[in-house]
């Protein structure tokens, strides 16, 4: 079935009729496909779920394409990045063309579905904004933090369970509760991963998100749990480039304090949640260990 999402993406992009779109499109082929292996696990007969995973797929690459213009970061998807080979322009106008075709294609669903997933666009881009705005200072506000990931990240699976339960006649807000709280559960792995992945996994420096100014949850704890000197250390260290003793300090605090199981406790808490909105599904429940347990 993911076969049919991925021709439908190169029939999407073809249809731009525009060659360099395709060969920068390359660039971007090694997603893991969460979102439509969404859409299919929960609709599987609907003869229009591999196009909205295809849609959706699209959606999610142009907000990684700009996102990696916000971030400058290097490498995505394993090779470097469209604005690191490009520049920011290329990269900001390929992400317009995917985000406005993607949105041209969900005009022939039903608006409840069309509706839906270019709401989650709004708010994938307002917690974008928001998580911009928050790395100028140290966040230790627990609450802003979970709503600025439940607006960038959430929010687009969300609208992808909900959207699937609409097409398969299924329990749609049920299942948009499933969504939710895999999305968090999954940009709370991704911050995890941040700080326990080596480098050659991840693609990317280790702690990285706390030298770009980004408190995610496990800075947050970690702050709770600190005294008062350990605390102004913290904050010290914040958008700074880490030297090894730093970076050092940083993971023995985490390992002292059981941060990072902390944060996986609270990940596994949400997949509980996840599991219950929707009830005993072996296939939905497969999509959330895939989540809990991925290394990079
Ligand atoms: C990356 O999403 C951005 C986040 C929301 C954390 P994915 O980890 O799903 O990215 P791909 O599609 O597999 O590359
Ligand atoms: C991912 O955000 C992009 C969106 C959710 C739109 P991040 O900046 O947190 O994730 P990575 O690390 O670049 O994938
Ligand atoms: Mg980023
Ligand atoms: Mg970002």
């Amino acid at each position: 079935m993911l076969d049919k999402v991925e021709a439908l993406i190169a029939k999407l992009i073809d249809e731009v009729e525009y060659t360099k779109a395709n060969e920068l499109f390359a660039k971007l082929l090694g997603g893991k496909r969460l979102r439509a292996r969404l859409i299919l696990t929960i609709a599987p007969e609907a003869p229009t779920a591999p196009l909205l995973g295809a849609i959706v797929e699209l959606i999610h690459a142009a907000s990684l394409l700009h996102d990696d213009v916000i971030d400058e970061s290097q490498l995505r998807r394993g090779v470097p990045s469209v604005n690191a080979t490009e520049g920011s322009k290329t990269a900001i106008m390929l992400g317009d063309i995917l985000y406005s075709k993607a949105f041209s294609e969900l005009t022939s669903f039903d608006p409840a579905i069309s509706r839906s997933i270019a709401d989650s666009v709004t708010k994938l881009s307002v917690g974008e904004m928001m998580d911009v705005e928050m790395v100028t200072e140290f966040n230790s506000d627990r609450d802003l933090y979970l709503k600025m990931l439940y607006l960038k990240t959430a929010t687009l699976i969300e609208a992808c369970a909900y959207s699937a339960a609409v097409l398969a006649q299924k329990d749609a807000f049920a299942h948009a509760t499933y969504g939710k709280n895999l999305g968090l559960a999954f940009q709370i792995v991704d911050d995890i991963l941040d700080i326990t992945a080596d480098e050659k996994t991840l693609g990317k420096p280790s702690l990285n998100d706390f030298v770009e100014g980004k408190t995610t949850l496990p800075y947050i704890d970690l702050y709770e749990s600190l005294d008062e000197n350990g605390k102004k250390r913290l904050i010290e260290n914040h958008a700074q480039v880490l030297n090894e003793e730093e970076k050092g300090w940083i993971h023995t605090q985490m390992a002292r304090h059981s941060i990072i199981e902390r944060s996986y406790g609270y990940a596994r808490a949400l997949c509980d949640e996840a599991l219950e909105a929707i009830g005993e599904d072996a296939a939905l429940r497969a999509i959330i260990e895939t989540v809990i347990q991925r290394s990079h």
